[in-house]
Formats: C-alpha cells, sequence, structure tokens
C-alpha cells in the first residue's frame, strides 16, 4: 500500500514539476464538477419542502435564487477552471515532450541502446496513448475519487440523520425492522458494502484482462509500425521491389490485423460481460435502499420532498462508489505506465568526469590503451581483449584486419560511446573518463563507417550548428571533394537535404553524402582525425582525389584511417593489424609487406584482382 501511494505522490510530483498549478486547477475543476449535482439536488428538495409546507410565493423566490445563484457561480467556475486545466494539461505536455527529449540526447549512447530501457520507454509511451495517459489520471484520481469521497461523506451524514430521525407512523409487519436503527444500518450497510465488494472481484477480473490486452497491443503496434515503415519508407522501395518482398510484407501485415481483431473482439466481449454484469447487481440494490427511505417518510420521519434528497445522495453515492473503483483500477494501470516517465527523467546523464581538456595549439595529445577488453551489453564474448595500442602525437596511423575484428568498436571505444569493461583508455596519461565528456570529444573529429547527415541544410551539416563561417564551410567542401555539387543545389551550402522536413529538400547519392560527412570531420578542426573507411562510397576518382588532398585534410593532426584498401596504406606513417580483438601486427607498410603474416595475406590478396601477373616483389614496389 505504501509502495502505491509513493508511486500515486510521484506521478503527482512530476506533473507539478513539468506545470506547477494543473493539479490544482484539476482540483478546482473536479471539486466545482462535483458540487453541482448536489446543488440542484439541494434546490429541488428546498422547493419541494417550501410548497408542502407552504411557504409563501417570496420565501420560495429567495430559497430559490440562493441555491440557485450558489450554482450558477458553480458552473462559471467549473467552466473558468476547465479553460484553465485545459490549457494547463497541452503546456505540460509540451513541457514533458521537452524534457524527455533532452533525456534523449543526453544520456550516453551506451544508455540509449540499451534494449531494456528501448523496451520500456515504449511501452511508457505506448501506454500512455493506450489508456489516456496522464490526462486520464489526474481526471479519474481526482475527479473521481474526489467524487467517491464528497458522496461518500454526504452519505454518512444522510445516513446518521435518518438514522436519528423517527416518525410518529407505525409500518405494518413484517416491514417494522426497516424504521428500527438496527434494521435500518444493516441493510444500509449491506447495500453500501456488497457493491465494494462486487467490484474489487470484478475490477481484478478486468485488469486482468486488461493487462494481456495492453501487452499483446503492444507486441502488434511495434511489428506493425516495423511492417508500416518498412513499406512506406521509399528508401527501402528498390529492395522490396526487386525480390518480389512486398508480398511477404503484406501477407505478414493482413496476418497481423487478423490476429489483432479476433483477439481484441473476444475480449471486448468478456470485459463488457463482466461490467454488464456487476452494473446491473448495483443498480439492484438501489431498491431496498429506496425502500429504507420511503419508509422512513412513510412514518413521517422525514419530509415527503427530503425523499428526493435522499435517494439522490444515495444513487450518487453507489454511482460515485462505482466509479471511484474503475478509476482506481484505470488510475493503478495507467501508474504502470506513468511512472516509467519519473524514472527515466531520473537518469544520470553520461557519466563525466570533471576534468578540463587542456587546451594545446601543438595538439600534443596523447591516446593509449592500456589491457582494455570490451564485450557489447548482453554478449557473451569479448569483441576487444586485452588490447594495447598507443596512438603517438602527429602520427598517421592505419587501421587494417577482417570485417568484425573489432576496428570500428575500438573507434568507439575512444570517442567514449562505450565504457570498457576492462582496462583503462588514457589521454596524456590521465584515465579518458576523468575528463569532461564535450570537452574530450571535442578533440576528436571522426567519420563513422555508418555515418549520417541530417534532413537540414549543407552548411548546418558540416558544421554541425546552426552558425557556421560559410568560407570554412566551402574550404570543407571543397577538401572532401563535393564543392562543385553543393554549387549546383539551388541554395548552394545553405540548400537543405532530403525531404523529411523540407519539400524541396535535394536527394545526394551514397557517395555524395559521404563526401559532406568527410567535410564535416575535417570542418571540426580537432586534434584527432579518424576516418572509418571514408572512401567506402566513393568513386575512384573521388578516392583518388582524397587520397590526393589527404595532407589538407589531417594536417599535422594525430589520424587514424581504417580502410580495406590496402594501397592507402601509402600515406600511413604506421600500420596496425587487428585480429580477433587484438592487435598482431603493428609496423609500417615496407617491414609488414615483406614479413609473412595478415597483413602480408590481406595486401596479396587484394592486389591480385588488380594486376594478377604481378610478383610480390612488384607489388611491393608499386603500392610503396
Ligand atoms: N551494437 C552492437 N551490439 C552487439 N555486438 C556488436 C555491436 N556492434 C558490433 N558488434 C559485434 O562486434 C564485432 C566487431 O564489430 P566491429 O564493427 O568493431 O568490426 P569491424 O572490424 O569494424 O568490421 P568491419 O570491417 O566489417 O567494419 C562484430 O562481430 C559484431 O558482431
Ligand atoms: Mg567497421
Amino acid at each position: 500500500m505504501n509502495e502505491l501511494l509513493s508511486k500515486y505522490l510521484k506521478v503527482f510530483r512530476l506533473i507539478h514539476e513539468q506545470r506547477p498549478g494543473l493539479l490544482l486547477y484539476a482540483l478546482f475543476f473536479s471539486l466545482t464538477t462535483v458540487a453541482i449535482p448536489y446543488l440542484i439536488l439541494l434546490m429541488t428538495t428546498l422547493v419541494l419542502n417550501g410548497l408542502l409546507a407552504g411557504d409563501s410565493f417570496g420565501r420560495l423566490l429567495i430559497k430559490v435564487l440562493l441555491v440557485g445563484s450558489i450554482t450558477l457561480t458553480c458552473q462559471i467556475a467549473q467552466k473558468f477552471f476547465e479553460t484553465k486545466r485545459d490549457a494547463a494539461y497541452n503546456e505540460f505536455n509540451i513541457n514533458l515532450e521537452k524534457a524527455t527529449t533532452l533525456k534523449l540526447l543526453t544520456i550516453s549512447y551506451f544508455q540509449l541502446q540499451d534494449p531494456e530501457m528501448r523496451a520500456a520507454y515504449q511501452k511508457a509511451k505506448e501506454g500512455t496513448t493506450y489508456s489516456g495517459g496522464f490526462n486520464q489520471f489526474i481526471r479519474s484520481v481526482l475527479e473521481d475519487l474526489l467524487n467517491a469521497t464528497i458522496a461518500l461523506i454526504i452519505g454518512i451524514a444522510a445516513v446518521v440523520t435518518l438514522l436519528w430521525a423517527d416518525g410518529s407512523k407505525i409500518l405494518p409487519q413484517p416491514w417494522e425492522f426497516l424504521v428500527n436503527d438496527w434494521g435500518f444500518a444493516l441493510v444500509i450497510l449491506l447495500c453500501v458494502v456488497t457493491p465494494i465488494f462486487l467490484n474489487l472481484i470484478l475490477t481484478k477480473k478486468k485488469n486482468e484482462i486488461e493487462k494481456g490486452l495492453f501487452e499483446f497491443y503492444t507486441n502488434v503496434n511495434r511489428q506493425s509500425g516495423y511492417l508500416f515503415n518498412t513499406i512506406f519508407d521509399y528508401q527501402n522501395g528498390p529492395a522490396l521491389r526487386l525480390y518480389r518482398g512486398n508480398q511477404l510484407l503484406y501477407d505478414e501485415m493482413i496476418k497481423q490485423n487478423n490476429r489483432f481483431l479476433k483477439r481484441s473482439l473476444e475480449e471486448d466481449r468478456k470485459s463488457s460481460n463482466l461490467t454488464d454484469g456487476g452494473n446491473a447487481l448495483i443498480s439492484l440494490l438501489l431498491i431496498p435502499i429506496f425502500l429504507l427511505v420511503a419508509a422512513k417518510g412513510y412514518v413521517g420521519a422525514i419530509e415527503v420532498g427530503s425523499i428526493f434528497l435522499y435517494t439522490g445522495y444515495f444513487t450518487q453515492l453507489v454511482a460515485a462508489l462505482n466509479q471511484a473503483f474503475v478509476a482506481f483500477a484505470a488510475g493503478n494501470m495507467l501508474l504502470g505506465f506513468l511512472d516509467f516517465y519519473f524514472d527515466f527523467l531520473a537518469l544520470d546523464p553520461q557519466e563525466n568526469g570533471s576534468l578540463p581538456v587542456e587546451k594545446r595549439n601543438d595538439n600534443e595529445y596523447e591516446i593509449e590503451f592500456h589491457n582494455v577488453s570490451f564485450k557489447y551489453p548482453g554478449a557473451e564474448t569479448y569483441v576487444l581483449k586485452d588490447f594495447n595500442l598507443k596512438l603517438m602525437i602527429g602520427q598517421r596511423t592505419a587501421i587494417v584486419g577482417r570485417n568484425g575484428s573489432g576496428k570500428t568498436t575500438f573507434i568507439k571505444l575512444l570517442c567514449r560511446l562505450y565504457p570498457v569493461t576492462e582496462g583503462r583508455i588514457t589521454l596524456n596519461g590521465i584515465e579518458i573518463d576523468k575528463y569532461d565528456l564535450k570537452e574530450y570529444q571535442d578533440i576528436l573529429a571522426v567519420v563513422f563507417q555508418d555515418f549520417k547527415l541530417f534532413a537540414f541544410s549543407v552548411a548546418e551539416n558540416v558544421a554541425a550548428n546552426r552558425h557556421f563561417d560559410s568560407q570554412r564551410v566551402t574550404d570543407a567542401l571543397y577538401i572532401a571533394g563535393v564543392k562543385d555539387r553543393v554549387a549546383t543545389m539551388p541554395a548552394g551550402i545553405e540548400s537543405i537535404l532530403y525531404k523529411e522536413l523540407d519539400d524541396q529538400g535535394v536527394e545526394i547519392s551514397g557517395g555524395e553524402a559521404q563526401k559532406i560527412a568527410i567535410a564535416r570531420a575535417w570542418y571540426k578542426d580537432a586534434p584527432f582525425v579518424i576516418l572509418d573507411e571514408p572512401t567506402s562510397a566513393l568513386d575512384p576518382f573521388s578516392e583518388y582525389e582524397i587520397y590526393r588532398r589527404f595532407d589538407d585534410l589531417v594536417e599535422d593532426k594525430t589520424s587514424i584511417y581504417i580502410s580495406h584498401r590496402m594501397s592507402s596504406a601509402r600515406f600511413s606513417d604506421r600500420i596496425v593489424v587487428f585480429e580477433n580483438g587484438r592487435v598482431v601486427q603493428d609496423a609500417d607498410h615496407q617491414t609488414l609487406v615483406q614479413r609473412p603474416g595478415l597483413y602480408q595475406e590481406l595486401f596479396n590478396a587484394q592486389a591480385q584482382y588488380y594486376v594478377e601477373d604481378l610478383t610480390d616483389d612488384q607489388l611491393a614496389t608499386l603500392f610503396s
């Protein structure tokens, strides 16, 4: 119970933090809403009793005007608070969206990839939509529970007054017990308590159904979301059409839809049978209550008009209790989803060191891996194992190795995108985690193997910023060999890429995109330049151009160049060969090409395709 209460409080705190005032507006709205039916009941009873007691017209008028104006004020206040509440709720939604987006952008890449976190996030998001979200939560908890509390207080007061009220007339047997104190209390108690028990059982059953249904819905949503997005994404169009994948996807979609329809129909039927049965039974219990009130009226314990008032109170009480149960059950289910937001927003941003990275004009930054081992979250095997490597200042290092040997993983560890499992990585002798993350990442300019550009302008992509230096952007595009292509675009460097955010956006080829990614790395002007397969999509001319301008691209910075193009090693001072997550060879090209080993094998294998009849020696001189 305590845990449940603290969960409720957590969600309320979150709502209050994101939009102070919202809960207050909602509370006042609920109070005014709940009060109106009682006021109307009261007014009718006053008029009835007044009429029966032979009140003067003037007296009746005063009564009506008094209660009427209170009711009207309540109604005006209700509308006022409703508008305020709705506006505040919209702001709350926007603020929550802002907060979650910011969190997604600032948690570590490691956490962002964590399948458990992703699943929980998706569940919370879908669950919120599915069950009405915070709006429904505020409504059910505040309005319905408040309604029930008020109804209960008034109900108890009504029972007590009725108990005290005795009449002079006598009821015929066997109905005497109805106005007898004990009989009256017992029947009333039974009538109020039975629906509570009944509801407890019903809601428990309904909750089980709902829970199962929700799990099912989220699964179906995730899968059909994937199917739909795959079909809708035009970039998938060619593969789908040429491999006749359309039928595959369509059939799967239909299968999903049918599964969804069948299950939801079944569950809906089960659920509404339960609700209908329960409601009918609860309504039936109103009969004995009415009988009690009528009996009190018959013996003259209450005025005739008050019969109306009391039956009204009790009808209200039964309905409110009923609603409160539904609300409580819905609230608990909602809690399961909403509570996640609280935990999500409380996630720590990536662990950040406090040391500033010393600004040095001489670029004297030295990074070293000491016995580093790493495995991906949830994976069994190590991708890097007892890995040692020192990157010498100003040195150009080429990294080669088979697919899956750990080259890209090595770069990601270097960039602090993942924490090492064992060992240490140091910058100028100090563990990289101790440095301020942003400052540390500022010293690295990386072209990732799976580089990504965004649907912003070319210049914004290159500068990774809304403010940019046009001249530097143009220089960067020149060095990456894409300046002329950008010049042909309608708005030059300010042309928007892709059509996601702008209908007029420019579509570019894979190679053109890769060149812009290279330009982005140059623009950053960082002491380390890291290029992971940066020319994989480039044509031979473009690749040659990049090689030719390599000096401009890398200048005197420390650089890492990962490539399967063995000839690229010629502009490296040092070649490091990866095999199964370890460094197996480390020397210059001249040395390695003459020494039996993986480098020689890789080199020869590739050279064969180009110049089949050259000897190894000839090949070696050709590429040296
Ligand atoms: N996000 C990930 N989660 C789990 N395992 C991964 C992940 N990324 C890579 N791996 C695994 O780590 C191993 C090394 O991958 P990595 O990308 O570092 O290789 P690589 O040397 O860059 O290969 P390539 O030459 O193909 O680019 C692979 O076998 C892969 O299965
Ligand atoms: Mg790779």
